[in-house]
């Protein structure tokens, strides 16, 4: 199992209750968009994979506004899972499965872990190499079913270009902790997803500089 070093930076999460559920801000504060988003895009029932799930706030969050979905709440890191579980136990929810260790950048994931009417993955693509986030698509793409949807969250770079001094300085720290990481471009976020035979249907303006791709595979 690979499980990327991620730099001190990046480490903006604190245990805050003694069941062990870790906080995390950026979490919070962008819950309630991702969760209008999917409110409005996903389909409304059959089975959810979300992949690096992280601290579980999310999970919690998106299950109860989308009661009609299973959710399936993953994450590389076994640490995460406890959390996970924990914040599922609070949500007032009963359609959060136990969380679920999975490498998304491991080869065959999606034999075992599809068919799936919505996979999600928030803010990993810039944490991991291009290699990592191609075959992470390509799984992505072939764990879906017919009609099934994909969203990607994230911070992208929009035609190669780096669009606010924020991005510029985050993108260059993370890749001076491993020059293997960094911002994707859109543009080849987009390329991978259909070449995976994938569809298109919005690229969504998130709150600050994020973007959420919506793809779908063909119902037929
Ligand atoms: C920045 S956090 C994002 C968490 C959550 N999705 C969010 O948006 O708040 C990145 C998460 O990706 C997970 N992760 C890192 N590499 C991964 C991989 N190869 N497969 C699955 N999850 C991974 C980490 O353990 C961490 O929980």
């Amino acid at each position: 199992m690979h499980k990327r070093d991620f730099p001190n930076f990046l480490a903006s999460t604190a245990e805050t209750t003694d069941d062990g559920r870790l906080f995390a801000p950026s979490a919070e504060r962008n819950a309630g968009p991702i969760a209008d988003l999917l409110a409005r895009v996903a389909p409304e029932t059959g089975r959810a994979l979300e992949i690096a799930a992280g601290t579980g706030q999310h999970a919690a969050t998106f299950a109860a506004r989308l009661p009609g979905l299973h959710w399936q709440p993953t994450d590389v890191d076994p640490t995460r899972l406890a959390s996970i579980d924990a914040y599922a136990a609070q949500s007032g929810t009963n359609t959060i499965a136990p969380a679920l260790q999975l490498d998304a950048t491991s080869h065959g994931w999606a034999a075992t872990h599809g068919p799936r009417d919505l996979i999600l993955v928030c803010n990993l693509l810039h944490l991991i190499s291009e290699t990592e986030a191609r075959t992470l698509i390509a799984e992505a793409a072939a764990c879906l079913a017919p009609a099934g949807c994909f969203i990607a969250y994230g911070p992208f770079k929009r035609g190669g270009v780096l669009i606010s001094e924020g991005d510029v300085s985050f993108d260059t720290r993370l890749r001076e902790h491993d020059p293997e990481v960094g911002y994707k471009d859109d543009k080849r976020i987009i390329d991978w997803a259909t070449k995976d035979g994938l569809i298109l249907v919005e690229t969504a303006e998130m709150p600050a500089n994020n973007l959420a791709f919506v793809f779908e595979r063909p119902a037929g």
